[in-house]
């Protein structure tokens, strides 16, 4: 099964939000009707998250409905005397069950650190909340790839060895490919994922771990990834704001799915 998740990042307002919702609640379920292999999540900023919850309803409190709802960060707490945070617990009231975690605009931007990516992805676990762990080089460090995943992989991996069975998606960023309109090409990033995958395979998990592409994604390019043997979905940044965009996006993916289950 193929996810698209959409990240928000610091976009919307409530006039947006009614008109991309009322866009899904009329259209996707039947599109996942119609070819049922992709599940959809949508990470908006925290504020907007009980509008997303009350205007999808039930699109994100039925699981099998493949629409679910998710955060773009999470507190490295619990409940408790944090300013400014919130938490995983609280997420969950809202039928919020992904979190994105680590993307390079917080390590960047906001000095996210490997410290509290731990403590985030041990919150996340321990409320059932499935982190979506972003990674990706810098077009400098392209040549050393390799070191820089293992570094960034590690909080990640460190959780999840006292954890095997817990749910985690990693997503493979490219910084270059960020909002640039210059994605990987396919090959590329399915070399970054394998890579990525021989990294989780020396840990013993039970769980299969999704790794998911973002950098650019479009209507035009999403199946390209998604056709590759090793991408397992998309994180959407720009593409995901209209919902006919990420809508398209979804069903090129399936069509592409079809064909491929067909040869
Ligand atoms: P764009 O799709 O806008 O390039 O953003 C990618 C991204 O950062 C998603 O998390």
């Amino acid at each position: 099964m193929i996810i698209v998740i959409a990240n928000w990042k610091s976009n919307g307002s409530l006039p947006a939000i009614g008109e991309w919702c009322g866009e899904m609640v009329d259209k996707f379920p039947q599109i996942h009707i119609d070819k049922p292999g992709c599940q959809v999540c949508v990470c908006p900023p925290h504020i907007f998250i009980s509008e997303f919850a009350d205007k999808l309803g039930s699109l994100v409190q039925q699981p099998a409905s493949g629409f679910a709802l998710g955060s773009q960060d999470l507190s490295p707490y619990a409940m408790g005397a944090y300013t400014g945070e919130v938490n995983a617990q609280m997420l969950k009231e809202f039928f919020g069950s992904y979190a994105i975690l680590g993307h390079s605009e917080r390590r960047t931007l906001f000095g996210e650190n490997s410290t509290a990516l731990s403590q985030k992805v041990k919150q996340s676990f321990a409320s059932d909340i499935t982190p979506i762990f972003c990674v990706g080089e810098t077009a400098g460090e392209r040549e050393k790839i390799s070191d820089v995943l293992d570094e960034q992989l590690e909080p990640l991996l460190q959780e999840l060895k006292h954890r095997p069975d817990a749910k985690a998606i990693v997503a493979y960023e490219p910084v270059w490919a960020i909002g640039t309109g210059q994605a990987a090409t396919p090959k590329v990033a399915n070399e970054a994922h394998l890579l990525i995958k021989d990294k989780l395979a020396k840990i013993e998990l039970t769980n299969s771990i999704k790794v998911v592409y973002g950098g650019s994604v479009t209507a035009d390019n999403a199946k390209d990834f998604t056709g590759m043997p090793d991408i397992d979905g998309l994180l959407v940044g720009g593409a995901s704001l209209k919902a006919d965009s990420l809508l398209q996006i979804v069903q090129n993916v399936q069509n592409m799915q079809n064909m491929q289950n067909l040869v």
